[in-house]
């Protein structure tokens, strides 16, 4: 008896991962770097294992232009993708993070939002990827030894300087901890569809620094 089969994978998580290239990154992540520590200046002193944000208004400053373009740029070609360039979104908050060795981010989402991304800076070896949770609501895993993308309850891309990665709001992850012996600079960012941020949801950040809780 032939049989055909066919695979079709049903509600798929999409993240979009772009990769600027190295020598734009290196001067991009230089000029970022520097206004970053401009702004935490002078330097808190951040408990062993806790990260550090900045103010969530990164781009609404002038300093920080080139990247809230990059954003949007990279926000708009997600929205084509999902067709559904029609309804504009806008930047609901942007803000950098500074994790130090020892630090982690524990499992979270971003609500109220459609879209979240992070951007990295500053990256040393030994640094942690973003480790993004299976959304599905029951996992039965038997340890085979050999995980695929249908069968993993987690899933880790890498952060390397320059990199970009754009994901569903909705879409838990976490930061596992820095092993690293240097600090780790990133770059976060929410974008929803402007007319819900501007009417039902707008923003709750406040412009001042402290240490990070979502
Ligand atoms: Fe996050």
């Amino acid at each position: 008896m032939k049989v055909k089969q066919e695979v079709r994978e049903l509600f798929p998580t999409p993240l979009w991962v772009l990769d600027i290239a190295a020598a734009d990154a290196a001067a991009l992540n230089a000029k970022l770097k520097a206004e970053i520590e401009r702004l935490i200046a002078p330097r808190p002193n951040v408990p062993p294992g806790s990260n550090w944000q900045t103010p969530h208004d990164l781009h609404t400053r002038p300093e920080f232009a080139e990247f809230t373009q990059l954003v949007e740029v990279a926000g708009r070609s997600v929205a084509q993708f999902l067709q559904l360039e029609q309804y504009p979104m806008m930047i609901t908050g942007c803000w950098a993070n500074i994790n130090p060795p020892g630090s982690y981010h524990p499992t979270h989402n971003h609500p109220n939002n459609y879209l979240s991304g992070v951007y990295y800076v500053d990256v040393s070896d030994g640094a942690p990827e973003l480790v993004f949770q299976d959304p599905r609501p029951i996992s039965i895993m038997p340890w085979s030894g050999k995980l695929n993308r249908v069968t993993a309850n987690a899933a880790a891309e890498q952060a390397i300087p320059g990199r970009m990665m754009i994901f569903p709001s909705w879409l838990r992850h976490h930061v596992p901890s820095n092993h690293g012996v240097n600090e780790r600079i990133s770059i976060s960012f929410n974008l929803m569809f402007k007319n819900f941020a501007e009417t039902a949801a707008a923003p709750r950040w406040k412009a001042t620094a402290g240490s990070s809780s979502g």
